[in-house]
């Protein structure tokens, strides 16, 4: 039975991951390592937690005696890396998390794989999962990144991923590890934390509170439902070349103001409201440090190396997006009692 570590999948993309990987491979034996901080949920993978192919870790990835101890104990076949320290307002607060987890925590396993290998790489896969954000900010409406577009990362966040994917890159350069990276654009769907653009809208619609839109809302994102991510990262760990970079994204460019539009308008919909009533609490808020202008993924090297597409469009998404937040209010409920009070008062 192959082992493959999965990192971070108690948070919103790791879980989608973790249950495609349990619920398609029965013949793997999937291991999920979680810190379980304020964005990781066990409620998230409640349908899988009793599979017999499934266990879970609780860990830091900072911690490196920890990180080792359990990669010489298993030594997985593979790692998928998506614990991480994920929101780029925290991450101007504070920067030092983003260092500890992104850039520590990634040299810990590329290190924990690399000892417990020791040059045998037969079979062994490191993949790190990682962001469109390392690219910068985009000006001119006809640029996308592509696979060869130089690295600029504007936010503490995202240098902290820019640099993990360095050291990754310079582990499959130095040591021949067998490493593989892909930078995907802006996730939605079930499961994301409502601190994040979508689901903070829906929870505030919900509550009848103000929608708060950074600057003049013009700031544009390419917007992929997770469950295409998942299923991306699955193609990329099978057929993905070694020492390749693949970018994924959905060719789905909204300004945010015009998501929120149509965002409250589903919600309207599905709630029985007027047309119109959920818009009246957009609220122009002051604009984020440094916030990047425009991401857009050309994503066609994916798509025809490996044969991914998308596989929803994004009325469709959003539409089954509201609908798992309606069906989950317990969850979301969960998720915004306690410390959220106190993160969104900061913030807000
Ligand atoms: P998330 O914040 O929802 O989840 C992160 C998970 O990592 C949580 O379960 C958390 O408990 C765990 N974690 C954090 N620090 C840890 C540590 N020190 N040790 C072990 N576990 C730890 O993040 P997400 O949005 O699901 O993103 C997952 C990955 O995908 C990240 O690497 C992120 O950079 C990348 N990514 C995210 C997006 C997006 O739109 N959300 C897009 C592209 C790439
Ligand atoms: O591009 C991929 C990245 O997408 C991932 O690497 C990050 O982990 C993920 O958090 C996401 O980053 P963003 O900063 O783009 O996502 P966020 O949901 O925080 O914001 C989306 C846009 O909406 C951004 O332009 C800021 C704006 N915004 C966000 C919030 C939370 C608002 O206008 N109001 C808000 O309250």
């Amino acid at each position: 039975m192959k082992k493959i570590l999965i990192t971070g999948g108690a948070g919103f993309i790791g879980s989608h991951v973790v249950r495609l990987f349990v619920t398609k491979y029965p013949e793997y034996q999937i291991f999920n390592l979680d810190k379980l901080t304020y964005a990781g949920n066990l409620a998230n993978l409640t349908d899988i937690e009793n599979q017999p192919n499934y266990t879970f870790v609780k860990g830091d990835l900072v911690d490196a005696p920890f990180v080792d101890a359990l990669f010489a104990e298993h030594n997985f076949d593979g790692v998928v890396h998506l614990a991480a320290e994920s929101h780029v307002d925290r991450s101007i607060t504070d920067p030092m998390a983003f260092v500890l987890t992104n850039v520590v925590g990634t040299v810990n396993l590329l290190n924990a794989a690399k000892n417990t290998w020791k040059g045998n790489y037969d079979g062994k896969r490191f993949y790190h999962v990682s962001t469109d954000e390392v690219y910068g900010e985009l000006h001119n409406p006809e640029d996308f990144f592509t696979e060869t577009t130089a690295y600029d990362p504007r936010s503490p966040y995202s240098a902290s991923k820019a640099s993990s994917d360095h050291f990754v890159r310079a582990y499959g350069n130095t040591y021949k590890m067998p490493v593989v990276i892909t930078n995907c654009s802006n996730n939605y769907g079930p499961n994301h934390f409502p601190e994040k653009l979508i689901p903070l809208m829906i929870h505030n619609i919900l509550n009848n509170k103000p929608l708060p839109v950074y600057g003049k809302g013009e700031n544009v994102r390419d917007w992929l439902f997770v469950i295409d991510h998942a299923r991306a990262i699955d193609t990329v760990y099978h057929k993905g070349v070694l020492g390749e970079t693949y970018n994924i994204g959905g060719f789905n460019e909204w300004k945010n103001i015009d998501l929120v539009k149509l965002l409250c308008s589903v919600m309207d919909k599905k709630l029985g409201r007027a047309e119109g009533t959920s818009e009246q609490l957009i609220t122009y808020v002051t604009d984020r440090a440094g916030h990047d202008l425009r991401y857009a993924i050309d994503a066609n090297k994916i798509m025809k190396e490996l044969g991914w597409e998308p596989s929803l469009q994004f009325e469709e998404g959003l539409e089954k997006t509201v609908d798992w937040f309606l069906a989950n209010t317990e969850w979301l409920d969960n998720v915004t009692s306690g410390n959220y009070q106190k993160y969104y008062e900061t913030m807000y």
